[in-house]
């Protein structure tokens, strides 16, 4: 008995040896410790044994027992150990890497100048307005004092939807749907996008407009002159040349169109403003007492200015940007410039 015992023993730690995983040492725990493990049939042989016999061979069974036990503990905290020490090893972090940066991305320019235009606006009392892209061919043209059939209307390339309906062409729309909602006195601005089906280095399909509206008992073409006057010394810095010619829009009488002396010759004559000092930034004019019918104010009590502005020919100018088509290509490399 002694013997088989022993054998027991040796036979158990040989296979110990080969034991790699957590499985299997539990297999190996089951053959040997178990119910009907090897070393438990054993000890039910023990019962054949002579009551002299018996509390020896016991003895040995218990300590080949204690035996196999601690060795199989042995066995499972080395294969801990070792899966442990693979998995830290395979999760090792080197915490002396640089990290990786959060890209942070900058304004759009046209974002930049729209914010500082209605900045300065807000401070000579005007509030922000808002209108809709998609237009009824009413506020676009019609109440604007543009005439079914009206050749006026070519002068703005419209991309229509349906009959009535439109992408608006300016932001002067905005104009009649605030003289509806409201009665005067109106000093409102109205930043937006706008669409025309024009495209070149200096026209884009998609743009973007300034309206501005002010309406009041009183209110004269010279209050026109000395507000735009105004903003344009602090858009562009003070003493900057301003120049007004006469021109044409349906929607305001007199019209005029707005220049200031060329940013890059300062006046003297280049290639920007095409030899002649000056750069048109944009129309303005007399709200038309037609426009006053639309919205039913009374014209005889009433009178006012509106003007519009293109936000890109004016980032343009800010920046010295010489093709239009940049401010909307995405590139990150000119886009981190402002
Ligand atoms: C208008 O759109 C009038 N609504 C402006 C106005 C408002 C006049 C209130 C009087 C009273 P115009 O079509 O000229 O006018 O356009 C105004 C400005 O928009 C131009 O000076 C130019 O800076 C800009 N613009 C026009 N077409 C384009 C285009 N395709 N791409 C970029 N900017 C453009
Ligand atoms: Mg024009």
């Amino acid at each position: 008995m002694r013997e088989k015992l022993e054998a027991l023993l040796t036979a158990a730690a040989a296979e110990l040896a080969q034991v790699g995983s957590e499985e299997s040492l539990q297999e190996l725990r089951v053959k040997y410790l178990g119910k009907k493990g090897e070393l438990t049939s054993v000890m039910k042989g023990l019962g054949s044994l002579t009551p002299e016999e018996r509390p020896l061979v016991g003895q040995i069974v218990n300590k080949v027992k204690g035996e196999l036990e601690s060795k199989i503990e042995a066995a499972s905290l080395q294969i801990r150990e070792r899966l442990k020490a693979e998995k830290l090893r395979s999760e090792r972090l080197d915490v002396t890497l640089p990290g990786r940066r959060q890209p942070v991305g900058t304004r759009h320019p046209i974002s930049i100048i729209t914010e500082e235009i209605s900045g300065i606006f807000a401070g000579l009392g005007f509030q922000v307005a808002e209108g809709p892209e998609i237009e009824h061919d009413f506020y676009n043209f019609e109440a604007l004092n543009f005439p079914k059939d009206h050749p006026a209307r070519d002068m703005q390339d419209t991309f229509f939807i349906s009959d009535t309906l439109l992408l608006r062409t300016h932001t002067s729309p905005v104009q009649v749907r605030t003289m509806l909602k409201q009665p005067p006195p109106v000093r409102i601005i109205a930043p937006g996008t706008v669409y025309r089906c024009d495209s070149d280095a200096t026209h884009s399909p998609m743009f973007h407009q300034i309206e501005g509206l002010m309406v009041d008992k009183g209110i004269t073409f010279g209050d026109l002159k000395g507000i735009l006057t105004n903003f344009i010394n602090q858009l562009f810095g003070s003493g900057t040349g301003v120049r007004l010619r006469p021109s044409f829009f349906p929607f305001t009488e007199p019209s005029a169109e707005v220049d200031i002396a060329c940013v890059i010759c300062k006046g003297k004559g280049c290639r920007v403003c095409k030899n002649t000092g000056w750069l048109e930034i944009l129309g303005a004019g007399m709200v038309d007492p037609e426009v006053y019918r639309h919205v039913n104010y009374d014209a005889e009590l009433y009178t006012g200015f509106a003007f519009g502005m293109g936000i890109e020919r004016i980032a343009m100018l800010k920046y010295g940007i010489s093709d239009m088509r940049l401010l909307f290509e995405n590139d990150l490399r000119f886009l981190k410039q402002f």
